[in-house]
């Protein structure tokens, strides 16, 4: 069985993590990986605290394995969801988008663990004197938003610039990728799109379709002049951004282009004017499955590939 130090930090059993996913890692698919022993992790987005609340409490009634909530630091109401969590508890929190240092105490002091999401080792070097618990190292590969460095180059030089444990993320979708981020010094991995994915979540059957008909080059960056580049499928939404960007346009017309396109992909299903966030592992997604059956298999073939590995030592 695989066990690393992150499966004892969260008190888990497999050590993969479904990373927090704005709009669509509602209760269902949280609680779901909670019990098949990976750590749910609530997409909190840009929605209101009371949202959270709910879905936190939702989540306890469909689990007693521990979960997560994720916080986006642009979130308008960053600062009361972190007061939510404080109030309802949840075993972990991790942040996307940012720096999320003033947090980090208030959290552990009631053992809620602190997991910022990073893009670089610059940023994990500051959250671990910060007092960050473990540090999720997310490639460019990653659907959502995203940084500038590959998984295979970013995690082994975080892993090598921190001393607490490092999950890997961005581009994991099976055991072969799980296998690799351990080879890369990460104790666990972190996955996105392979759960978006899942039949347990909640998000609309024709963006699922879409993940199941993508190819290797099926995603496209948008929004690098927002400072804030997102991952999503190739779609209509996704060149009207290419084109806004050449033409000039300002932050805020950007900005405001990009208002409720995310919910209308995800949750409303409109695959050409909406946005379809999601990582480039998606080609290799073909088949809409239960969460417990993806990690087991995801566990399965890593212990085999692992071994397999391991057999090639010794040769003459
Ligand atoms: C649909 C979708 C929504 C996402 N929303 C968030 C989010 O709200 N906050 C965040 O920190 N990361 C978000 N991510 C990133 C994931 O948490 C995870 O790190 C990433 O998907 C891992 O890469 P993968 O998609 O290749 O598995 C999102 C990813 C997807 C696919």
């Amino acid at each position: 069985m695989l066990k690393t130090a992150i499966c004892e930090l969260f008190g888990i059993k497999h050590p993969i993590i479904q990373g927090g996913m704005a709009h669509v890692a509602t209760a269902e698919l949280v609680s779901a990986v909670s019990n098949a022993g990976g750590l749910g992790i609530i997409g909190s987005g840009n929605a209101e605290p009371e949202w959270l609340r709910q879905q936190i409490r939702l989540t306890k009634q469909r689990t007693d394995k521990p979960f997560g909530v994720n916080i986006i630091l642009i979130s308008p109401f960053a600062e009361q969801l972190v007061g939510v969590v404080l109030e309802e508890k949840a075993a972990v929190v991790t942040f996307g988008a940012g720096n999320p240092g003033i947090y980090v105490p208030r959290l552990k002091e009631v053992g809620i663990k602190v997991v910022p999401v990073v893009a670089s080792v610059a940023l994990a070097r500051r959250l671990e004197r910060s007092g960050a618990d473990a540090i999720v190292a997310e490639g460019m590969e990653s659907g959502g938003e995203v940084g500038e460095t590959t998984t295979m180059a970013l995690v082994p030089q975080v892993v090598d610039s921190v001393q607490i444990p490092v999950v890997a993320a961005g581009g994991i979708g099976d055991g072969r990728g799980l296998a690799a981020a351990l080879a890369l010094g990460a104790h666990g991995v972190q996955v996105g799109t392979r759960f978006a994915c899942s039949e347990e979540c909640i998000a609309h059957p024709k963006y699922k379709e879409e993940i199941l008909r993508a190819s290797d080059r099926s995603t496209a960056l948008s929004g690098q002049k927002t400072g804030y580049t997102m991952r999503c499928l190739k779609n209509k939404l996704a060149r009207q951004f290419q084109e806004l960007e050449e033409s000039g346009a300002s932050l805020e017309e950007i900005m405001t282009f990009g208002m409720g396109k995310v919910r209308a992909g995800l949750i409303d299903g409109d695959v050409e004017e909406g946005s379809l966030l999601a990582g480039q592992i998606s080609g290799l997604i073909k088949e809409i499955k239960p969460v417990r059956v993806i990690i087991e298999e995801m566990v399965n073939e890593a212990e085999a590939m692992i071994a397999k590995l391991g057999g090639l030592c010794g040769r003459d």
